[in-house]
């Protein structure tokens, strides 16, 4: 066989393309065809402006109505891959016109970052890869990112009634943006994040290289766990470990408002205590939410709810209660026991009784224009400061809150063992929610005031320095990067709320696998531009996939040779000895960087 050698100095040879266009979706089209092997599919997954489905396709994952507006920024192109090969395709050909690529799967991002921009953007929308494999001997599944948590349910649902999955309790959120971000569940106190489940993960990179968790190696395997997808590559698919669930578990809710107990303050003080350090099976959401009063009629008041998931049966649940939290007065008549899917469903919302396919339906037919932010609590909010806090939320009218009780499993795991780093120490995590269902300027600026206001009310009761966020809540207002030369700084912002101290080594991972900032958003992972070495490290297989390329396509112009396949040209990695001669002589890599950086100043090479 006939191969060829190439070191890293034949990265000098590198010429410099540079490509016309005439439109934009032209240009895209033609390299897409270029890119795929089926040139004649690409029509079918690409959609311009002018494409009669493309407000179908844009709307049909529009999960807040906030931004499903005429003058919500629109995409110039929609492509929905059907196979991992578009997905590469796609990558190299946006980079290559220079234009902002935006990664949808289920939609469910609360600012819609997934699918909106202020600059001319393209939509890489995921939903068509959405198979789900499970391997029951393993217990384990791999699920593509377009795929819905309710179709995993009922996947793994279908196979096995003692297997289960520790997520949200929202079946349309998308697996993409879900489990990169850090998803939780109602099973959070037993078993943790869905991060702490993901066993292997395909991505593509800024190359268009497929990457699993072997080839992205240790770092980028950890961002992708919690960090978030969108600032690092395209996930095709997480492999998770399934978890078991007991075949009964018992659900309840219970409902108390101010007007009508006095002692509801009571209640929400001691579920501080409880929520957070009771048994590991059992996880207590808390709502708090200003509403009509109807005993004082025209006044409002407070209601407070709370939706309990118990890992066991109802007699077991009464006991707990009756032992650890009595002022709940929880009887078993009040307690529902079901199998585990049947609790997938009563979480989310349906009617008892209501078949289990009800989770692979990915069209809701509810939507609110809304806005979400959130707070971690690390020491129990005081009887009077819960007293002047149902005041203001009186006084504000519509803002709720959600207590999310953590403890149990999350104070197991250490804060830097996946990029999610709100874990021991945490009491409970708050969702601040305000939903509308009218359009208008007026009444949007009225509720953001709200929830804002709302949350400043919080800043006395809450963590500080940072004053953490939790990612997957995603949340403009608490700084926006405009990925600039200031982008670090802006980046740190946020950043150092949503990540804490793994802001530093996701920023590290970033810089390292896309060092030029392609995968970038309002809150993506900025690089570090002081980083220079590893930006130059970055570079260094990317060059020598280029020189290969370019060889390639020179052998089949020259008379001398004949021409090569891709195959016989082996890319030496000749790394491992790069990075030894780094330590050897520190100093002269130092200046070898330097050159390198002038030599771009001066365009020499991309
Ligand atoms: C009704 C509702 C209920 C929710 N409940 C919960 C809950 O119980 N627990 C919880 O943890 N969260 C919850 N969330 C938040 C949810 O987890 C996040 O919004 C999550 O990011 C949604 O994922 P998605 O794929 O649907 O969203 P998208 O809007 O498609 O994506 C969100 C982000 O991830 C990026 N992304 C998406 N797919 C990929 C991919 N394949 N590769 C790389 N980047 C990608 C996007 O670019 C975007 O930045 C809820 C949200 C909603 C609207
Ligand atoms: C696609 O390939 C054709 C012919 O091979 C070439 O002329 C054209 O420039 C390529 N276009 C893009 C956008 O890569
Ligand atoms: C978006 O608007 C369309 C047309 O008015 C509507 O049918 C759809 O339900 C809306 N979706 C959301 C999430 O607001
Ligand atoms: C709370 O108040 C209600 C009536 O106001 C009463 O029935 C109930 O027993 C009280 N609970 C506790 C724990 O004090
Ligand atoms: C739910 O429905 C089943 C029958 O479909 C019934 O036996 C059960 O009592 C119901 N439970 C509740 C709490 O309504
Ligand atoms: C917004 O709020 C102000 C004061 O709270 C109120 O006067 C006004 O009517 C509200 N506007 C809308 C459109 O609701």
């Amino acid at each position: 066989m006939q191969a060829l050698m190439i070191p890293l100095f034949l990265v000098l040879l590198l010429p410099l393309h540079v490509s016309a266009s005439d439109s934009v979706y032209e240009t895209f089209v033609q390299c897409l065809s270029n890119q795929t092997n089926q040139p004649e599919q690409v029509s079918n997954i690409v959609y311009s402006q002018t494409n009669p489905s493309y407000t179908t396709v844009l709307r049909a994952y529009i999960r807040n109505s906030r931004f499903n507006t005429s003058t919500t920024p629109k995409p110039t192109i929609i492509v929905t891959p059907t196979q991992e090969s578009h997905v590469q395709a796609t990558v190299i050909c946006t980079k290559n016109i220079g234009i902002q690529l935006k990664i949808r799967s289920g939609g469910h991002d609360y600012e819609g970052i997934s699918y909106i921009s202020d600059v001319p953007f393209i939509i890489l929308d995921m939903f068509n890869l959405r198979s789900i494999t499970i391997n029951l001997q393993e217990q384990t599944a791999w699920i593509e990112s377009g795929a819905t948590l309710g179709e995993l349910y009922y996947r793994i649902w279908e196979k096995s009634k003692v297997l289960g999955f520790p997520a949200s309790v929202c079946p349309t959120v998308g697996i993409g943006g879900h489990i990169s971000g850090g998803g939780y569940g109602n099973m959070l106190r037993k078993h943790g994040l869905s991060v702490d489940h993901v066993l292997d993960a395909k991505l593509v990179d800024v190359n268009g290289k497929i990457l699993d968790k072997e080839s992205m190696g240790e770092d980028l395997f950890w961002a992708i766990r919690g960090g978030g997808g969108a600032s690092f590559g395209v996930i095709l698919s997480y492999k998770i470990k399934l978890i078991l669930v007991p075949e009964t578990v018992s659900v309840f809710r219970i409902e108390r408002t101010l007007d009508e107990e006095e002692n509801v303050t009571d209640i929400v003080y001691k579920w501080q205590q409880v929520a957070p350090t009771t048994d590991d099976n059992l996880w207590m959401r808390m709502l708090i939410q200003p509403v009509s009063s109807i005993v004082n009629k025209g006044e409002k008041t407070i209601i407070v709810s709370i939706l309990t998931m118990f890992l066991g049966n109802a007699e077991e649940l009464v006991a707990l209660l009756h032992k650890d939290f009595p002022e709940l007065g929880l009887k078993k008549e009040g307690v529902m026991e079901m199998s585990w899917i049947e609790s997938v469903v009563w979480w989310a919302n349906y009617d008892n009784g209501t078949s289990p396919s009800v989770l692979l339906d990915r069209n809701p037919d509810t939507a609110n224009f809304l806005k979400r932010k959130s707070d971690y609590v690390q020491t129990p909010i005081s009887k009077d400061g819960l007293e002047w806090l149902w005041k203001r939320m009186i006084e504000l009218g519509k803002t709720g809150l959600v207590f999310n009780p953590y403890g149990g499993k999350m104070n197991e795991i250490p804060a830097s063992a996946t990029a999610f780093p709100h874990r021991a120490g945490n009491l409970f995590k708050i969702q601040y929610f305000v939903n509308w269902d009218e359009e208008g300027i007026e009444l949007e600026k009225n509720y953001t005031a709200q929830i804002r206001r709302l949350y400043s009310y919080m800043t006395p009761f809450v963590s500080k320095n940072p004053r953490s966020a939790f990612f997957n809540y995603r949340d403009l207002d608490i700084g926006i990067n405009n990925n600039d030369k200031n982008s670090y700084e802006e980046g740190e912002v946020y950043g150092v709320k949503y990540f804490n101290d793994n802001f530093h080594r996701l920023v590290k991972v970033k810089t390292a696998v896309d060092p030029h900032n392609f995968f970038r958003n309002e809150q993506s992972i900025p690089t570090n531009p002081n980083d220079r070495l590893s930006v130059f490290k970055a570079d260094f297989y990317k060059h020598s996939n280029q020189v290969a390329d370019y060889l390639l396509v020179s052998s089949s112009l020259a008379d001398c040779w004949s021409p090569l396949r891709r195959d016989q040209i082996v890319v030496v990695d000749i790394y491992p000895i790069f990075l030894s001669l780094e330590k050897l002589m520190g100093g002269l890599m130092y200046l070898l960087l330097v050159w390198d950086l002038q030599l771009r100043r001066m365009n020499f090479w991309s």
